[in-house]
C-alpha cells in the first residue's frame, strides 16, 4: 500500500517524465503483479513518458513499449520492441506466442551476458555419516514403507491464539512426500505457508494432526531438518567457512576434523564460493550470503530441506543463477519443500507444485505434478511446450484466489 501511495504521489505532481527505479522490487511477486497492472492503467489514462528500471522480465513485458538491456559493464545492450496488445493481462499473455518468444529472447539475452556456468572445484565429498543417519533397527525393517511415505503431513492444523480468540490458520493439511522429492508450496501472502514450513522444521508447535519424517514424529528443532530463510542469518564476524562449520561439527560424530572440513569446503565450492570462503560474512553480498545459507543447509546432510522464499530478496538474475545452483546441489539427495511466490521458480524446481487456498482455514487447493525432464535449465524450460501449460495452471489458481476466497467457493 505504501508503494501505491508513492506512485500516486509521483503522478499527482503531473510530471513530464516519470522515472521509476525498481518501484516494485520490495513487494512480493503477486502484489508486484497487481501494482504493475495498476501502473499500466494509470499510464494508459495519463500518457506520461516513463522510464522504468527493473530486473523483472515479466514486469518489463507487461508495461513497456521498448525494453533496453544494460550489460554488466554498463554499456547498452540489446533492444527489444514490445508489440503486444494492451491492456496486457498476464493470464492471457501466457497463451500468446509473441509473448513467449519475446520472453524467451529477453531472458536468454540477459542470461548470456550475466551468467557464466558457476560450479567450481573438484573436491570430493568424504564418506561420512551424519548422526541422524546412523542406522536405527526399526528403520531397516520398515525401509520400503518409509521411502514412499518419507514425509507425511496428516490432518495438520495450526491454531494461533489472538486477542479475538483462537484463529485456525491452517486446517486439515494432508500431504505425503517420497524420499528425494522436491515440492514447491505456493499461495497468497498470509495464507500459512511459513506456518506449515516452521511446523515441519519443529520450530512451531503443531496444534492438531501430525508430521512424520522417516517414520518418526517431528518434535523440536533438529539438524536432520535444515531451514533456509529469506534472509540468511550468518554470524557477520565469522567467515563463510566458519559459518558453515558451526553446524557440521555437531552433526558428524564419527568424522575426523579433516573430513568435516572437507564437507564444509565441498559444499561451499558447489555453491560457487570457492574463492570467497575465507571472507567474513559481513563482506559478502546478499546473493553470496544466501549461497552460504544453502551450503550450510546441505552440509548438515539433512533428511529434509525446508526453504522459505530463499531467493525472495535477490534480483532476478541472481535468483535464476541460485535456482540452478540449488537444483544442481539438490540432485535428489534430499527431500525438499520450497515456499515461493514466484510461479516460474515453483515450476522450475519442483516435482509437484502444491497450491494453498487463502486463510484463515487455509488448506491445499490443488496439486500440479510437473513432469518436465531433469536436469532442468531455465532456458530449456522456456522452449518446452508443457511448461506454458503448467504456468497457466498455477497462474489460474492464484488468480482464482486473488480477492479473498475462491470465486468458485462463493458461487
Ligand atoms: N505467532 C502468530 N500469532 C498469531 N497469528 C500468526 C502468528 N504467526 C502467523 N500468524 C498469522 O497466520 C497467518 C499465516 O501466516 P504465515 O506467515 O504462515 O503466512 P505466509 O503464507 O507465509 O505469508 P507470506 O507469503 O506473506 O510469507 C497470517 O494471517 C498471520 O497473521
Ligand atoms: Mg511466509
Amino acid at each position: 500500500m505504501r508503494q501505491r501511495v508513492a506512485v500516486a504521489r509521483a503522478l499527482a505532481m503531473q510530471p513530464d517524465v516519470l522515472l521509476m527505479d525498481e518501484p516494485l522490487s520490495a513487494l512480493d511477486a503477486l502484489t508486484r503483479a497487481n501494482v504493475a497492472t495498476e501502473i499500466e492503467a494509470i499510464w494508459a489514462a495519463e500518457r506520461r513518458t516513463v522510464v522504468l528500471v527493473t530486473n523483472d522480465v515479466d514486469e518489463a513485458l507487461v508495461l513497456a513499449d521498448r525494453i533496453l538491456c544494460l550489460n554488466p559493464d554498463g554499456t547498452l545492450g540489446a533492444a527489444f520492441k514490445v508489440d503486444l496488445p494492451r491492456p496486457r493481462d498476464r493470464g492471457e499473455m501466457n497463451d500468446d506466442p509473441a509473448f513467449k518468444t519475446l520472453r524467451a529472447d529477453v531472458t536468454a539475452y540477459l542470461m548470456d551476458v550475466g551468467i557464466k556456468g558457476k560450479v567450481e572445484g573438484a573436491r570430493l565429498l568424504p564418506a561420512v555419516t551424519p548422526r541422524h543417519a546412523l542406522p536405527r533397527a526399526y528403520a531397516q525393517a520398515a525401509k520400503g514403507f518409509t521411502d514412499d511415505r518419507y514425509l507425511q503431513f496428516s490432518q495438520l492444523h495450526k491454531v494461533y491464539a489472538t486477542p479475538k480468540g483462537p484463529l485456525t490458520v491452517v486446517k486439515d493439511f494432508n500431504l505425503t512426500l517420497k524420499k528425494g522429492e522436491f515440492v514447491s508450496l505456493i499461495g497468497h501472502s498470509g495464507c500459512g505457508k511459513s506456518t506449515v514450513l516452521t511446523m515441519a522444521a519443529g520450530l512451531n508447535e503443531i496444534s492438531k494432526g501430525a508430521i512424520k519424517l522417516d517414520g518418526l514424529h517431528v518434535e523440536g528443532a533438529d539438524p536432520e531438518r535444515a531451514v533456509v530463510f529469506q534472509s540468511p542469518s550468518l554470524f557477520p564476524w565469522l567467515t563463510a567457512r566458519e559459518n558453515v562449520a558451526i553446524g557440521v561439527d555437531r552433526v558428524y560424530p564419527r568424522a575426523t576434523q579433516a573430513e568435516r572440513q572437507d564437507v564444509v569446503e565441498y559444499y561451499l565450492e558447489r555453491v560457487g564460493l570457492a574463492d570467497a570462503m575465507h571472507k567474513p560474512a559481513a563482506e559478502l553480498s546478499n546473493g553470496m550470503k544466501q549461497r552460504v545459507g544453502i551450503a550450510r543447509a546441505f552440509a548438515l546432510s539433512p533428511k529434509l530441506l525446508l526453504l522459505d522464499e530463499p531467493f525472495g530478496m535477490l534480483d532476478s538474475l541472481t535468483r535464476w543463477e541460485l535456482q540452478e545452483v540449488l537444483m544442481e546441489v539438490w540432485s535428489r539427495t534430499v527431500t525438499a519443500i520450497c515456499v515461493t511466490h514466484d510461479v516460474d521458480e515453483a515450476i522450475l524446481l519442483a516435482d509437484r507444485v502444491v497450491m494453498m487456498t487463502n486463510g484463515p482455514e487455509a488448506t491445499i487447493g490443488r496439486i500440479t505434478e510437473v513432469r518436465l525432464p531433469r536436469p532442468r535449465t531455465r532456458r530449456a524450460l522456456l522452449d518446452h511446450p508443457d511448461y506454458w501449460h503448467y504456468r497457466a495452471e498455477v497462474l489460474g489458481f492464484l488468480a482464482e484466489y486473488e480477492h479473498g476466497h475462491s470465486k468458485k467457493d462463493a458461487a
